[in-house]
């Protein structure tokens, strides 16, 4: 085991290999407890004992995509579809503002009515209400002109999964149209524009293999992300995938080490799938390396609508309004939880 891990705890950086090698070691606790403690040695010598909150606005489950995991695919037709007015997600930023929060993430399906110039003006929007705010965007592939216009906009974060980086596997969880070149080429073009960049996947998806994991880190390793998003797959019971098992508990933690130490300064939430699989994930995230919380600060008569996986956690300890108990917990757990716009460090 010590030998498998050796590359990564002295180099911080694995081959295709070498990242099999580790990823074998996935089960061992004494692996895992290792890792973990050399995740949380790094995140601090950056980071401190901050953890970092970001206000999460779920603004359209409108989506033209037909993803295979995901609850809110276009051919679901049990969705009950929602678009918030502009006057609404500036309500939310309010009370986000209000609540502390100095990032606020706009995510979405893939939704064509928000148009370009739709974005571009709401971007602008909430900028100038809130200059000292972050603002991420999580709305998919656009075109690299539509990302220009919104980075000059002002948003300065985008997120946008790979969510698998072997092509065959990609192809086992979307339909064809879809294209693991396209969503590279996507993040490789957020980057050159200036975003503090998200990739990110899902841990246990169906197909997923310690191949395509490998593929994953080194995905990551090449692309040098600021943030990375992963969680645990929750099937959806209205999707193809209905049947399949949800991921690991554990090897997502083990894996938010190993990122943590491939990319020490990386922006690591400790995702709501986490928290919808197990009551302490989050906590459990953070001491596997993650610095970063997402409470959500969607409109309350929608939230139950924007239902990726089954059993989303949405009103508890991880919405917005509960901010107090989060930060009782996050202290709990021995870290201090911040409301600074946490840039990646070095930005
Ligand atoms: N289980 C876990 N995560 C999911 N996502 C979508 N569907 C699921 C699911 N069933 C994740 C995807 C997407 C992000 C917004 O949510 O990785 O990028």
């Amino acid at each position: 085991m010590k030998d498998k891990l050796k590359p990564l705890l002295e180099k911080h950086c694995l081959t295709r290999e070498e990242a099999r090698e580790v990823l074998s070691c996935g089960k061992d606790p004494e692996a895992v407890a290792r890792l973990a403690e050399e995740a949380v040695k790094i995140r601090r010598q950056f980071y401190e004992n901050k953890v970092f909150v970001r206000g999460l606005i779920e603004f359209t489950n409108y989506c033209r995509n037909n993803c295979y995991y995901c609850g809110i695919r276009r051919d679901n037709p049990h969705v009950v579809r929602y678009r918030l007015t502009e006057e609404e997600i500036l309500e939310c930023c309010a009370r986000g503002y209000e609540l502390g929060f100095r990032t606020f993430v706009l995510q979405g399906g893939e939704d064509p009515w928000f148009t370009e110039d739709k974005m571009t003006c709401l971007v602008r929007r909430i900028k100038e209400a809130y200059p000292d705010c972050a603002l991420t965007l999580s709305i998919g592939e656009r075109s690299g002109e539509a990302y220009r216009r919104f980075r000059e906009a002002g948003a300065d974060r985008y997120l946008l999964r790979h969510e698998t980086a072997q092509e065959e596997h990609y192809g086992m969880l979307h339909p064809e149209e879809m294209s693991l070149a396209h969503r590279k080429q996507c993040l490789y073009e957020l980057k050159k524009l200036g975003y503090q960049t998200g990739a990110g996947f899902m841990v246990g998806s169906p197909g997923q293999t310690v191949e395509s994991l490998a593929e994953d880190l080194v995905f990551l390793q090449e692309l040098q992300p600021e943030m990375a998003g992963i969680g645990p797959f929750v099937p959806h019971h209205e999707t193809p995938f209905a049947k399949e098992p949800a991921g690991s508990v554990e090897l997502t933690l083990f894996l938010l080490s190993v990122i943590r130490i491939l990319l020490p300064r990386v922006l690591l939430p400790a995702t709501t799938a986490l928290g919808t699989l197990d009551l302490n994930g989050r906590e459990k995230g953070l001491a596997a390396g993650a610095n970063v919380l997402m409470p959500n600060l969607s409109p309350l008569k929608n939230r139950k609508q924007y239902d990726l996986y089954d059993n989303k956690i949405s009103t508890g300890e991880e919405a917005a309004e509960c901010l107090d108990s989060l930060k009782e917990r996050v202290a709990r757990a021995g870290y201090c939880l911040v409301y600074e716009r946490g840039d990646f460090c070095g930005m």
